[in-house]
């Protein structure tokens, strides 16, 4: 369907070619005075200048010619050129019916579907998942939604780190731990056990024991970057070590991005593109684009352009090991090899701002890209404590992801039990499926690229501009439309929209009518919190309504049918775009 904004344009545009000028002047915008009007135009204003004539003139030919539009009623001039106006109630009524009807709610979905790579998560194994790995898999995990309910493929992949020195580090504290494990003795030629000689809890002491032991004793870490070294050229024992340390790291993060609902279609790693880097590095020597500086091989990515000073981009260091940087290029590689995507997203912490440049200028110097995928970085801002600084547990130590879950599904539990509405056999439930959207809802309502404060109180209020109060707001209407239901009343599905009866109603079907633009708006930004606001001023002027309005005691059936229709849509809008968001809404709360 075409949108409002499209409609509203073109009406206005027709309006200002019939009298005579640029059609092109006839943009329409929300009014900033919607005690005067709910739209303007300051077209003629623009027109003046072009035409040597009065705006206030221009404005009133225009508006002559809006006397019979079918979509603009009120059209009114003001000083010194504005054009005020309303949306017609019939007009609004009769796209709503249409919208009710059409599949995504009339939303334009791609006409050439693409491919998209999304690259979040990112977390690293034997590495407990920790507060800073929250944004990435929240806001990964619903633009990866956007770009599907756009009708694209969209190709989530974790990016495990999984390759570096922090393997080097786990195996050889293991080694110095139990030695005569299987995977140490190089005579070894059998199959080597199936379980664990660890636990998760172990790898989370290990790791940062060891990573504290080598920055105090070089033999030890000589050892660790030797281990990494042998674990990297294919040792037996170290890769079969390796992957029981993925094992268990992996199966306790699917848990935790489980308790997220987060998922991811690939689990590909660092690791995955091993084999792909000496060739990639042989292949930009050759070609010329990579050269040697004090022993490493770097690509210069510096451009005239750009004011900003990007230092070279290092693809193998003077031992000859592989950096962050050599994985992600080579990562790139893979996947235009295996995917072909028209474009590969990444959403990680802003301060990888520079990283990404150069891997992306570097990844187009070298062709390794071909020239019309698109590269984009989403950098996302810090998660503050109220103190303003990185939030902290109270001890002041890092805040596991685990533990931050664990404390927002606490304290809705407890709001949920104060509520007393739930029966306590549901209200855990309840409470987990209202505390991810008290979670995700805090994050996501803001711009990615700020930073926020978590606010436990303030994240699970009912009130206000959070999680709980969107879901309130459709438990609510949900609540209606069963007990309509069980007053034995006509199929829901089969009521239609009918002229709005209140300013409040025709401002909550105006925000209706607006999802197709909105949607369209999030997805070209891909920009979550923009389907955050939407759904808070739903839920306002759907809440306003309603304490305005007595729907189910309402005598004329027609009325009261024609309201039912209205928030089932509400409810269904509501719905898709929190399911979309990456979190859902109970029964009853
Ligand atoms: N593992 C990285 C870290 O902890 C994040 C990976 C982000 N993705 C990427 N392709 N570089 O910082």
């Amino acid at each position: 369907m075409q949108s409002i904004p499209e409609i509203m344009d073109q009406e206005m545009g027709r309006a200002f070619a019939a009298a005579g000028y640029d059609a092109a002047l006839g943009k329409v915008s929300v009014s900033t005075r919607p005690d005067l009007s709910q739209y303007s135009c300051n077209g003629a204003m623009a027109g003046a200048k072009q035409y040597h004539k009065a705006p206030f003139a221009i404005a009133e030919e225009v508006a002559r010619k809006l006397q019979d539009s079918a979509i603009f009623t009120d059209v009114s001039v003001v000083k010194p050129g504005f054009l005020n106006m309303n949306l017609k109630n019939e007009f609004l009524a009769k796209y709503l019916e249409e919208e009710r009807t059409a599949e995504k709610f009339g939303f334009e979905i791609s006409k050439t579907p693409r491919t998209v790579v999304l690259d979040y998560g990112g977390p690293n194994v034997a590495k407990p998942l920790h507060v800073g790995h929250l944004r990435s898999a929240v806001i990964g995990e619903a633009i990866k939604r956007i770009v599907r309910y756009h009708g694209d493929t969209a190709i989530g992949d974790i990016h495990l780190g999984d390759w570096g020195l922090q393997m080097g580090l786990v195996i050889t504290e293991l080694k110095h731990r139990q030695p005569d494990l299987p995977y140490f003795d190089d005579s070894f030629a059998g199959e080597y056990p199936e379980q664990a000689p660890f636990t998760v809890s172990d790898l989370e002491e290990i790791y940062p024991f060891a990573s504290g032991k080598s920055k105090e004793d070089p033999e030890y870490y000589a050892e660790a970057l030797e281990n990494t070294h042998l674990l990297q050229e294919g040792k037996r024992g170290y890769r079969a070590l390796w992957e029981q340390i993925m094992k268990v790291s992996i199966a306790d993060m699917k848990r935790n991005y489980a308790r997220l609902d987060v998922s991811f279609d690939l689990w590909n790693g660092e690791s995955t593109v091993n084999d792909l880097i000496a060739p990639m590095a042989e292949k930009m020597k050759k070609d010329g684009y990579a050269y040697e500086s004090e022993g490493a091989l770097v690509v210069d990515v510096a451009d005239p352009k750009d004011p900003k000073e990007i230092p070279p981009c290092m693809i193998l260091k003077s031992d000859g090991a592989a950096l962050y940087t050599t994985t992600d290029l080579a990562t790139i590689e893979d996947r235009v090899e295996k995917y072909h995507p028209d474009e590969i997203i990444y959403i990680t912490d802003k301060r990888q701002e520079l990283h990404f440049t150069q891997v992306f200028r570097a990844a187009r110097k070298c062709g390794l890209v071909p020239q019309e995928t698109v590269l984009t970085h989403i950098g996302f801002g810090t998660v503050n404590g109220k103190d303003g600084k990185p939030f902290k547990t109270r001890q002041g130590g890092v805040m596991r992801l685990e533990t931050l879950i664990d404390d927002i599904d606490a304290a809705m539990l407890e709001k949920i039990r104060a509520n007393g509405e739930i029966p306590e056999a549901e209200a855990e439930e309840t409470a987990k499926t209202v505390a991810l959207a008290a979670l995700k809802y805090g994050d996501l309502s803001n711009q990615a690229s700020k930073d926020y404060i978590f606010d436990v109180d303030k994240f699970t209020s009912f009130e206000g501009n959070t999680g709980p109060y969107i879901l309130y707001t459709i438990v609510r209407i949900h609540s209606i439309l069963t007990r309509y239901q069980a007053e034995g009343n006509e199929d829901i599905e089969r009521l239609s929209i009918r002229l709005p009866q209140s300013s409040q109603e025709a401002a909550l079907m105006r925000d209706l009518a607006g999802f197709g633009a909105m949607m369209t708006d999030a997805f070209t930004n891909l920009a979550p919190h923009r389907i955050c606001s939407y759904i808070y001023q739903l839920s306002n002027d759907f809440n306003s309504f309603y304490h305005g309005t007595r729907i189910l005691s309402e005598e004329d059936a027609e009325k009261k049918n024609g309201w039912i229709a209205l928030l089932k849509l509400t409810m269904d809008i509501l719905n898709t775009c929190i399911q979309v968001l990456g979190f859902s809404a109970p029964d009853r709360m």
